[in-house]
């Protein structure tokens, strides 16, 4: 079975102010039966990392570069992300592929080094708005997936997030329905390249406008093994019941 996954994206939200609420967050769940991942900005991955010690909490980044080191300025490496604390790095997402032009060959090029770095690699997909619209979702999904996802993929070292584009931050949802066509998809197409062991075994989380009201319904959509939280994870008082929901979902 799946361990489910709960994870909160801060994006560039947070300060040292900010991380009371993580401490919150992690002390709201002390004894949890799955895993609960944190991606504060950069800055903040070390005093969290310090602070959540003791607490079960995963921390996670939000990117990170393709390399390992060298004359890139301003990016941050995966053996400097797991350095400070992470265990985890986000790449791929769609505000990442839209604001700064990553395409998914580079997409798998980060997911590789955080492989090799030691670093869950929680890699987003999702379609546009217009793509959707023109029936063309499937067909977006399949080509992201088949191009970022890397040959060293495994259920330890991979997560695949759905987010629809056009449910992030804007309060609308996919229906459950669009939901679990998705994640039927990405799972069948895992289960054709990578065989029905690491294929069965690599957790898909949606994203897009989960909150404590929505939660216990996406939650219970076949394949569907937790979600990439947004504006919801920024508090205890809202991440904690969506943390809750996914707990009580089967
Ligand atoms: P949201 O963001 O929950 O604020 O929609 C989700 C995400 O982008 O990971």
């Amino acid at each position: 079975m799946r361990r489910k996954l709960a994870a909160g994206n801060w994006k560039m939200n947070g300060t040292r102010a900010s991380l009371g609420e993580a401490r919150a967050i992690a002390d709201a769940h002390p004894d949890l039966a799955l895993d609960l991942l944190l991606c504060p900005p950069a800055t903040l991955l070390s005093a969290a990392h310090d602070l959540l010690a003791d607490t079960s909490v995963l921390l996670g980044a939000q990117d990170c570069h393709c390399e390992n080191s060298g004359a890139h300025t301003g990016d941050l490496s995966a053996p400097m992300l797991a350095d400070v604390g992470a265990r985890a790095v986000i790449v791929g997402h769609s505000e990442r592929r839209e604001n700064h032009e990553e395409t998914s060959e580079l997409v798998r090029a980060k997911a590789r080094a955080a492989h090799d770095a030691g670093l869950m690699a929680v890699i987003c997909l999702g379609e546009s708005l217009a793509q959707r619209e023109a029936a063309n979702t499937l067909d977006i999904i399949a080509g992201q997936l088949s191009t970022s996802v890397p040959d060293t993929a495994t259920g330890e070292n991979t997560v695949i997030a759905y987010e629809p584009i056009w449910a992030i931050g804007t309060g609308l949802t996919a229906s459950t329905a669009q939901i679990g066509e998705v994640h039927d998809f990405i799972r069948a197409r895992l289960e054709r390249r990578f065989g029905s062991g690491v294929g069965l075994s690599i957790r898909l989380l949606y994203g897009g406008s989960v909150k404590p009201a929505n939660a216990a319904e996406i939650f219970a959509v076949p394949n569907v093994d937790g979600a990439l939280v947004g504006g919801a994870s920024l508090t205890q008082a809202d991440f904690s019941p969506i943390v809750q929901a996914l707990e009580a979902s089967s």
